[in-house]
This record gives structure tokens, sequence and C-alpha cells, in this order.
């Protein structure tokens, strides 16, 4: 699998997860080659997270930093999520699937390289249950948004959407489905244009 050290001058990217990890799959298995990038830690609020036994399957470095031994303490557990992305140096850190909301404290630390990818057509949507709310609102298309993480939550800068239609008979689990696999092409796209510096916004 691919390692920062094939690569030396690549930028270093951290991947924050709390599922099955597959929009991170996504960034990992397009960090190769001429890539920009590549991937320098997966870490996991929550330790059964199966994307990370996967990361790990794979040879990257994993960190498991349990939200729920922190009780409300969240910047405690901030300090902790921290001190493991610090030890891992890196230089971008994509939010993939990751289901905590970061404080004011923590995403200024890496404001303007923290990316988020998120299941809706932003500004539409932020937040939870963004299908069903699309179909709700009766909809004609839904689709995704990779955008800069900033203070308030899922309204940072937009660096990229693709789009899919709403079909007759959807479902939230059908259009989830429909907009997740446009999710693995948006923000591997996104992030290698980033990672070069561009942050022009791309439409798919
Ligand atoms: C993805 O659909 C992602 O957009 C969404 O969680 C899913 C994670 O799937 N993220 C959010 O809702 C963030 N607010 P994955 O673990 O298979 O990548």
């Amino acid at each position: 699998m691919t390692q920062a050290a094939d690569r030396p001058q690549a930028r270093r990217v951290a991947i924050l997860i709390s599922g099955g990890g597959s929009n991170m799959k996504a960034l990992v298995a397009s960090m190769t080659g001429d890539h920009p990038a590549r991937p320098v830690l997966v870490a996991s609020n929550d330790p059964a997270a199966p994307g990370l036994a996967w990361a790990a399957a794979h040879g990257l470095p994993t960190a498991a930093i349990d939200h729920r031994r922190f009780g409300q303490d969240r910047p405690a557990f901030e300090a902790a999520l921290h001190a493991a992305l610090e030890a891992a140096r890196p230089e971008i850190l994509c939010l993939a699937g990751f289901m905590r909301i970061l404080t004011p404290d923590f995403v200024r630390r890496y404001q303007g390289r923290m990316l988020n990818i998120h299941p809706s057509l932003l500004p539409r949507y932020p937040g939870l249950h963004t299908h069903q709310r699309a179909l709700e609102a009766g909809d004609a298309e839904a689709g995704c948004t990779v955008h800069e993480v900033t203070a308030e939550l899922d309204a940072g800068p937009i660096l990229g959407q693709a789009r899919v239609p709403v079909l007759p008979g959807d479902t939230a689990d059908t259009l989830a489905a429909r907009v997740l696999i446009q999710e693995h092409r948006l923000y591997p796209a996104v992030l290698r244009r980033f990672a070069r510096g561009d942050r022009r916004r791309l439409d798919l």
C-alpha cells in the first residue's frame, strides 16, 4: 500500500472516520503515483470503526481515540485527537464520515487545510438526515459537497459538488447509495487539486 515514504515531497494527509470509511478507502486508493499527497494516518473516534481495521490491514498507521472515554468533555477528546494527529505531522486533514462536531478551537488549528465531505448539495441540508430531507422537499436532484471546514457546521467554502437525479420511488437509502458513488469520485478529485494548492470549485 501507498506510504508517505514512497514520495517524500508529497503532502501528508490524515483521514478521520467514524464508520465504514468508504470515502477514506477512495481517498487512500487515489493517493498513488503522481498524486501530490500521501496518507499518513487514519484516525477514528470509534475503536470499532470497520475502516480502521481496513486501514491497518493495508499498512497505514491508525489511531483510535474513543470519544466515550471523555464523556461531555469535548476539549479533552480533541486534545487527545490533536496529539494523535500531530504525531503523524499531517498537512491536510480529510474528514470522511467523521461524525463528531469539532469545537471552534480545534477547527482553528487546521483552518484552511481541513476538508469534509457532506452528503447534500450545500448550502441545502447541513447536519443529519440529508437524503430524507431532500426527498421530503421534493427536490429533483441531490448530491454531495466537499468543503473546507470552518467553525460553522457544514458552512465552509465549497470546493466541489457532484449531482445525481432523484428518481421516482427513491428512498433515503437508494438515494444515499447513488450519492455515495459520486462521493467516491468527488472527494479524490477535489483532494488531488487541493493538495496542489488549487481551491477552485470543481463540479462533476
Ligand atoms: C458519507 O455519506 C458521508 O458523506 C457522510 O457519512 C457517510 C460516511 O460514509 N458524512 C456526513 O454525513 C458528515 N456530516 P463512509 O464512512 O462509507 O465514507
